[in-house]
């Protein structure tokens, strides 16, 4: 018997807030229009001859394509591969003996430019596996396991990236708390610096910032929060606010020569420009105001 399930997640933009987030602080984060769609298709093996799960795995973006057998892991296999391996491994028990498992990717959002391609990813591999197990998506669960698969990507990540690929909208999130916000901005522009960044490596560095200046590193991380809730607060100022977290965001240590410069070329124009994601590279966002596309290109 074959059975097909399809499931697709959202990118995200972190407006306000991020690397605070990883330290228990809030911050500001919306889905974007942009998705993730995973189709996974099981062909089970009726005739018994192989006690085995195969899998067959593309990512059509990148043009990669793999063929392992479930049951033979080893930590030699692209991250990829790991996750998917990982995730089989808690649904196991509820699947068939045997079986191929085909697993194809397309994504629209861009990979490594911190607007949550692997948050993504890891949300709709889970999802796939609970829709074809139980038939049904449980978010709440979905997350919790998703984030555990984020985790093999980056590390110990604050959650604020699957979060708001599971359930969408706007959120004000911290590892405590999440509360969905009807929170929209016009008029924004997400500027890809084409320069591909590590969040994990991103994470690292802020932490070696903050326990070699703990007092300073929590003086940044505090007033990053408070630009967070004054984000929510008062959008009207958001342009001055996303100027201070950027400033904050650079003491900190993430953002680069080219991130800098793009900035200052903007501000000259009362631009406000800030890292969203992890920095290092990757995008930013900017409000643009009354200016055109073709102007804030020039
Ligand atoms: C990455 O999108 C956001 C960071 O704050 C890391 C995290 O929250 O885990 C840099």
């Amino acid at each position: 018997m074959k059975k097909t399930v399809i499931v697709s997640s959202p990118g995200k933009l972190i407006i306000g807030g991020e690397h605070a987030v990883v330290y228990g602080r809030r911050a500001l984060v919306t889905s974007i229009g942009m998705r993730l769609y995973m189709q996974l298709t099981v062909d089970e093996n009726t005739d018994k001859q192989t006690e085995k799960h195969l899998l067959n795995f593309i990512l059509h973006d990148t043009n990669q394509r793999y063929s392992i057998d479930l049951s033979e892991s080893s930590d030699t296999q692209p991250i990829e591969i790991e996750a998917v391996i990982y995730v089989y491994n808690q649904f196991k028990s509820s699947l068939s003996e045997t079986g191929v498992f085909n697993i194809e990717v397309r994504s629209e959002i861009p990979i490594g430019a911190g607007l949550g391609s692997s948050a993504a990813f890891s949300v709709c591999l889970v999802g796939c596996f609970h829709l074809l197990c139980y038939g049904k998506l449980c978010l709440e669960d979905i997350n919790e396991l998703a984030y555990k698969v984020e985790c093999l990507f980056h590390g110990t990540p604050s959650g604020v990236d699957n979060t708001i690929s599971t359930f969408g909208q706007s959120l004000l999130y911290s590892r405590v708390s999440k509360k969905h916000l009807n929170f929209r901005l016009s008029n924004l522009a997400i500027i890809d610096t084409g320069i591909p960044k590590s969040t994990k490596r991103m994470v690292g560095l802020v932490r070696s910032f903050v326990e070699n200046t703990p007092e300073e590193g929590e003086k940044i991380l505090n007033d990053i929060e408070t630009c967070v809730d004054a984000m929510v607060e008062h959008p009207d100022e958001i342009n001055e606010l996303f100027q201070r977290n950027q400033q904050l965001l650079k003491h900190l240590g993430v953002s680069i020569v080219e991130i800098d410069q793009i900035v200052e070329i903007l501000l000259k124009n009362s631009i406000s420009t800030k890292i969203t994601g992890a920095g290092g590279g990757g995008c930013l966002i900017a409000l643009t105001s009354t200016f055109t596309k073709e102007q804030i290109l020039e």
